[in-house]
């Protein structure tokens, strides 16, 4: 019986054609061994290999997510993809990404739609916040995360919560490629304090039941090195992985470390 749940996504971001796609899930099926009793893994590749990785994938190993979804579920939004032409293929779906939010323009409120709409399609939403680096320097951490939480989370019921997977994002600790190894890395108590405090959050939107059952995810960089240390964050169930999720040898580490933590 497994201690943890714990959940390890991989967002491969813009990286990947739909043949490249199709050869990194074989060689993460041939290196990751099930059954991962404990954790789940989910795989969020480019939306246009989603469709022809749900016929390859392993789906008692490997669940498949987006990396975004638009609100609406039809209509006249040129290079959209709706949650409900989603909803037979993935499981998860990631909302507010930082880059989704600081290079695409996203509102909150039109993130607090899109989790809604997730939810609406029975699909898990896993809803990103972070603070950038301008924002961690002049003290505004909490309030960051406060907002971007209160008004992410302001269309669901109690009941959908727990649907709802959040991930601690530093912006200021996000690669922008595959350099995973290669910039700033938070310490563990200033993950730790981050999701303290989004649970304090939860708490007062909810009530102090779901904010300890809430999963939050840890979704700066990560590496192999790294991943035991940071599972270990008390309050932290799991990873949201960018560059070092395009790395097969780095991915199956993180999970057969998050397998062994979960079982441990
Ligand atoms: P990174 O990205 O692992 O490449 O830093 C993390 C993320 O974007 O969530």
């Amino acid at each position: 019986m497994a201690a943890k749940k714990l959940l390890i996504v991989g967002n491969w971001k813009m990286h990947l054609t739909v043949s490249e796609a199709s050869l990194l899930l074989h060689r993460l099926n041939e290196k990751i061994k099930g059954p991962l009793d404990g954790v789940e893994v989910v795989l969020c590749p480019p939306a246009l290999a989603v469709q022809p990785l749900s016929l390859q994938i392993d789906h008692k190993k490997f669940s498949l997510g987006m990396q975004n979804v638009y609100h609406q579920d039809e209509g006249a939004f040129t290079g959209e993809i709706s949650a409900a032409q989603v909803r037979d293929l993935v499981t998860h779906v990631i909302v507010g990404h930082s880059e989704r939010r600081h290079i695409f323009g996203e509102s909150d409120e039109l993130i607090s739609q899109k989790v809604a709409a997730c939810l609406r399609h029975n699909l898990k939403p896993i809803l990103c916040v972070g603070e950038t680096l301008v924002e961690r320097s002049d003290g505004e951490t909490k309030r960051v995360l406060h907002d971007q939480l209160v008004t992410g989370l302001n269309l669901i019921t109690a009941e959908d919560i727990m649907q709802v997977t959040l991930a601690y994002e530093p912006v200021w600790a996000i690669s922008s490629g595959t350099d995973f190894a290669d910039h700033a890395m938070p310490k563990p108590d200033e993950i730790e304090q981050a999701a303290a405090h989004m649970r304090k959050v939860v708490e007062q939107l909810h009530d102090k039941k779901t904010a300890k059952a809430v999963h939050i995810l840890y979704g700066g960089s990560t590496h192999a090195d790294l991943a035991k240390g940071y599972l270990r964050v008390p309050g932290i169930s799991g990873f949201l992985v960018g560059g070092a999720s395009l790395n097969y040898d780095q991915f199956s580490r993180i999970v057969n470390a998050a397998k062994e933590e979960a079982n441990g």
